[in-house]
């Protein structure tokens, strides 16, 4: 998947804030490479024309005011235009346009999740309009991560127990081939080895991974994009109604778009970082409280909910971020219990 062109320096401007953003770091850039070669230049000439000659004794420098008066008042100047420049940028880029359309966004260990408007939920993949501003309101569900697009060029933390907000307004669509990438900019963990140290358990889950890709479409394909994504959210998808269980098959795909298959594996005895749904249907399980619990519907969908009403024995370090309505609705909740059923014939 590739970005549409931008410079050597920077990602392509994609955003109504990008060029006004550009211009702020150019200034700053040529600024800094003028300053060091007006510095080092004088330095390395003045080094030569003083450097010690016989029969010339160095005698005290008199006071300038005039260059007193420059080496205060440039910088004072440069500095001035660069917090008025850079305050108005900010205030521009973080403050919201009324009619935004407002997205929700949780991060978790390691993936996005993005629900629209109308409560349709998307993975790691976010569909927004061209033309059109569209307010974040984020929060996470386990530790800080940070939510940056360098095509919009905009960043912000999210953070757990509070909300964050962000917003931009795409000036270009990418259509469905050159999708941008959302990158995790917080270190937030290393994937989750064995006890030994060893990463057998999904290497390819961590920080550096935790991508999402932006799509962006004209706003009328994009309407018709969430409604019909919400209308599928509420029934089996398509490859899945001529299996002989629709349901489990959903319930199977669920597994790993949901990013359920990051802590539970499917294969009976492979038990880190959560536990294996093999053989788990029906069964007697242990809880960390020293009461045991019957693997049954109202089980499975409470620790869907609510993770932490019942651990069991064992995982009391390990933390599921909670599944709501909106997240995974009832029908996803009752798919994903028929697969669970097809896990302990
Ligand atoms: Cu999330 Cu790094």
């Amino acid at each position: 998947m590739t970005a549409p062109k931008g410079t050597t320096q920077l990602p392509p401007q994609l955003s109504t804030v990008a060029a006004e953003i550009d211009d702020l770091y150019m200034v700053i850039y040529w600024t800094s490479v003028i300053s060091f070669l007006l510095i080092v230049g004088f330095m390395v000439y003045y080094v030569v024309k003083y450097r010690r000659k016989p029969g010339v004794k160095p005698l005290p420098t008199g006071h300038s005011v005039v260059m007193e008066l420059v080496w205060t008042l440039s910088p004072l100047i440069l500095l001035a235009y660069l917090f008025f420049a850079g305050f108005s940028t900010f205030v521009d880029s973080t403050v919201a346009p009324r009619d935004a359309i407002e997205i929700r966004v949780t991060g978790m260990q390691w993936s996005w999740v993005f629900e629209h408007p109308n409560g349709y939920v998307q993975q790691n993949e976010l569909i927004i309009p061209a033309g059109k501003p569209v307010k974040l309101i984020m929060s996470s569900s386990d530790v800080i991560h940070s939510f940056f697009v360098p095509a919009f060029r905009i960043k912000r933390d999210v953070i757990p127990g509070m909300y964050t907000t962000m917003w931009f307004e795409a000036t270009e669509e990418t259509g469905d081939n050159r999708p941008l990438t959302v990158f995790c900019a917080e270190y937030c963990g290393a994937a989750r080895g064995s006890t030994d140290g060893s990463l057998e358990n999904d290497p390819n889950s961590n920080h550096a991974t935790m991508l999402a890709y932006i799509t962006v479409l004209s706003p009328e394909e994009y309407e018709r994009r969430v409604h019909e994504g919400f209308l599928e959210s509420q029934a089996p998808p398509p490859g899945c109604e001529d299996a002989e269980d629709p349901m489990a098959c959903w319930g199977e795909k669920l597994h790993s778009e949901k990013g359920c298959n990051a802590c539970h594996s499917t294969q009976p005895g492979v038990n880190a970082p959560g536990p294996s749904w093999a053989g788990l249907w029906g069964e007697q399980r242990e809880l960390e409280s020293g009461e045991s619990t019957l693997v049954d519907e109202n089980y499975v969908l409470e620790s869907i909910r609510q993770p932490q009403a019942k651990i069991v024995r064992g995982y009391a370090g390990v933390n599921m971020p909670p599944y709501g309505e909106r997240n995974l609705p009832q029908a996803q909740v009752d798919a994903i219990i028929a697969y669970l059923k097809t896990l302990n014939p």
